[in-house]
């Protein structure tokens, strides 16, 4: 059984609809790219994933056993369901802002602090210095961000996306910003992370030599549609799908369409 599946996920706001019945499988601890251009709905099928957002009815979103899109926040038992879900993933967001006034070790305690029910101080700290030591920052617990080069900053946020020991990890637009030799370091964090830790990715991304190295499994997401089934990365990029053949090989014309 696949640890997440979208069963015909749509998502409208008002009359526009955003997700066109989306349906894709992601396995335990795999690599899973969503490709698109900006403004296709990526983000969107994110927060449908964590339930920050609502499909529209008719569609599943189940993860780990637990249909997301059915959870109702008025109702305590579900509410509970939610954050046993969300457990499950940990974020690294576009720019891994840390926060610049905490040590980095305070950091990666952050989540633990304020999602992990009572964890007490000693397991705490003992967790930071695992997550640390495990992203290559065994001595930086006590320095601020601002003492970190770039390429260490972007471990210290890893280090803080695993700190609640998650199954996946999701990353919006991870490189988004960042200068080709940083991107390249991150991606190269992600796969390190993936093969010594076991963790899944959930890669948003509009970078396609992003998402040919990741490898795994993709989709091309073009308004709000998955242009060919959600499928290993290798064939997808096979595919002579004019979509993909226009975002692989860098057209201006074809089925995207600039926004
Ligand atoms: N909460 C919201 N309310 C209304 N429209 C939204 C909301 N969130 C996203 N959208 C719209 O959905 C579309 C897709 O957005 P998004 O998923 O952020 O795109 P991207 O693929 O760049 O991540 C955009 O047109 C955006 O304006
Ligand atoms: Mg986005």
């Amino acid at each position: 059984m696949p640890a997440i599946e979208f069963r015909n996920v749509s998502k409208s706001f008002g009359d526009r609809q955003i997700l066109k019945s989306i349906s894709l499988t992601i396995d335990e601890g795999s690599i899973a790219v969503i490709l698109g251009p900006s403004g296709t709905g990526k983000s969107v099928l994110i927060r449908c994933l964590i339930g920050l957002l609502k499909p529209d009815p008719g569609g599943q979103i189940l993860v780990f056993g637990t249909d997301v899109a059915a959870i109702d926040e008025r109702r305590r038992a579900d509410r509970l369901k939610l954050y046993a879900v969300r457990k499950r993933f940990g974020m690294l967001f576009q720019d891994g802002a840390l926060f610049d006034d905490m040590t980095v070790g305070e950091n990666v305690a952050f989540p633990m602090r304020h999602h992990g029910g009572r964890m007490r101080e000693s397991e705490i700290k003992a967790r930071v210095a695992d997550k640390l030591a495990r992203v290559g920052l065994k001595d930086a617990v006590e320095k601020m961000p601002s003492e970190l080069s770039g390429g260490m900053r972007k471990r210290a946020a890893f280090a803080r996306a695993i700190a609640m020991e998650p199954d996946f990890v999701l990353c919006d637009e991870p490189s988004s910003g960042l200068d080709p030799v940083m991107a390249a370091t991150l991606d190269e964090l992600i796969l390190e992370m993936h093969r010594e830790l076991n963790i899944g990715f959930i890669v948003i991304t509009h970078d396609t030599a992003e998402a040919r190295l990741l490898g795994g499994r993709m989709g091309l997401l073009n308004k709000g549609e998955l242009v060919v089934p959600f499928d290993a990365t290798d064939k997808v990029l096979r595919s002579n799908h004019p979509a993909i053949r226009q975002f692989f090989d860098r057209q201006k014309d074809g089925p995207i369409q600039v926004v």
